[in-house]
C-alpha cells in the first residue's frame, strides 16, 4: 500500500471508471482530492495496475472516508476489509476519535462490507446525493495508540 499523488490521477480516473458503473467522481474531482492537503489517497497496485484505492478526508477529530473500492476481479479477498484498517491505523496515528462515511441506501454490498467491520448507522441522509438518492451515515469510534503513556509519578 502506498500513498497516492497528483501523477496518479490518470491511472485512479481509469480505476473509478473500472469499479464504478454509474455515479462515479469526476476526473477534476479526484484531481481535487489528491492536491488537498487535508486529503489523503491510499492504493494497492497490481502488475495490471491500481488493484484498491482509498481517498480519506480528515475534517478536524474525525477522518471521512470519501471513497474505497477494489477492482471487481480483486473483491471478496479481504482487500477492502485492509484499506480500512489502514485508515483506522492512520486515524489512531494522528489522534482522532472517528471514522464517518455515507453510503447509498442502495448500496447493499458496501453496507455489509462497513456492518461487518464494525461501522454503525447513525442517520439516514435523504437525497444526500446529487442525482437524488438516499445515504446512509455511518460512523466508527477510533481509539488513539498510546505512544506516550503518562509518567509513572501520575500514576498514583
Ligand atoms: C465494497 C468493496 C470495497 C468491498 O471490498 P472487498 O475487498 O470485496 O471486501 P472484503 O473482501 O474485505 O469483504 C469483507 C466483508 O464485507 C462483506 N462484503 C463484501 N462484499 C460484499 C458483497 N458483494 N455482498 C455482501 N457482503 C459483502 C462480506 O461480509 C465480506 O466478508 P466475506 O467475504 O468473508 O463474506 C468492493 O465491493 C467495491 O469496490 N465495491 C464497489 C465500490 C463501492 O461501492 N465502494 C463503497 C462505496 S464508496
Amino acid at each position: 500500500m502506498r500513498v497516492a499523488g497528483p501523477d496518479d490521477l490518470s491511472a485512479l480516473y481509469r480505476f473509478e471508471v473500472l469499479c464504478f458503473r454509474e455515479h462515479r467522481f469526476r476526473r477534476d474531482h479526484i484531481d481535487w482530492i489528491l492536491r488537498h492537503e487535508r486529503a489523503l489517497t491510499l492504493v494497492e497496485d497490481g502488475p495490471e495496475g491500481v488493484t484498491a484505492a482509498m481517498m480519506l478526508l480528515f475534517e478536524g477529530s474525525v477522518c471521512r472516508v470519501l471513497s474505497v473500492a477494489v477492482a471487481p476481479e480483486h473483491r471478496r479477498r479481504g482487500i477492502g476489509t485492509r484499506m480500512m484498517r489502514a485508515a483506522e491505523t492512520t486515524c489512531q496515528e494522528r489522534g482522532l476519535s472517528a471514522i464517518r462515511l455515507e453510503v447509498s441506501t442502495s448500496n447493499l454490498a458496501a453496507i455489509e462490507f462497513y456492518r461487518k467491520l464494525g461501522y454503525r448507522t447513525d442517520g439516514v441522509l435523504r437525497g444526500y446525493y446529487s442525482w437524488g438518492e438516499d445515504a446512509y451515515s455511518m460512523h466508527k469510534a477510533t481509539l488513539p495508540t498510546v505512544s506516550d503513556p503518562l509518567p509513572s509519578s501520575h500514576m498514583t
